[in-house]
């Protein structure tokens, strides 16, 4: 039910997910670090949403007996000198990921593999929420300034009050 071409892409795709989900844990932990609990709190959550972002695709393989090869997955960067800079990539890496989920769609499409088209759906729209979200939080982060992180975390608490 899938191409060995898409199934080997997806299969690169998963080990980009928990690729994520490391780099993410890695963000969070540079700010729990500095006890900046609300920003840590996104990213931890963060990580655990790309954690099922790779499950969704694994489970996606092995109904469509793709075959699950999961990647060997590099070591994330775990030092940052700056909250822009952690937030900063954490946005370079949702565009990036984009770019990759568009590519495994045109693959999709190419291959006229209309199942996998539905399914790749999701995470079209999910990268949308991804990037919104980063691009939001940077331009926070950046208003208030390295030194007026506490304020970022006043507002994160302000927000989740309203949640
Ligand atoms: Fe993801
Ligand atoms: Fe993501």
């Amino acid at each position: 039910m899938i191409s060995q071409d898409l199934a080997g892409a997806i299969n690169e795709q998963v080990g980009y997910e928990f690729g994520a989900s490391m780099q993410y844990l890695e963000i969070a932990s540079y700010f729990d670090d500095q006890n900046l609990r609300l920003l840590a709190k996104i990213f931890f959550e963060q990580a655990e949403e790309e954690r099922e972002h790779a499950m969704k695709f694994i489970r996606y393989l092995l109904d469509t007996n793709g075959g699950v090869r999961i990647p060997a997955i590099p070591a994330p960067k775990a030092d940052f000198s700056s909250a822009e800079e952690a937030v900063e990539a954490a946005l370079n890496w949702e565009i990036e990921v984009t770019g990759q989920i568009n590519r495994l769609y045109s693959m999709a499409v190419q291959e006229n593999d209309y199942l996998a088209q539905s399914f790749l759906q999701w995470y079209v729209d999910e990268q949308l929420e991804e990037v919104s979200k980063m691009d939001a939080l940077l331009s926070v982060v950046r208003r208030a300034g390295e030194r007026n992180l506490l304020m970022v975390e006043a507002y994160l608490a302000h927000l989740d009050e309203g949640s």
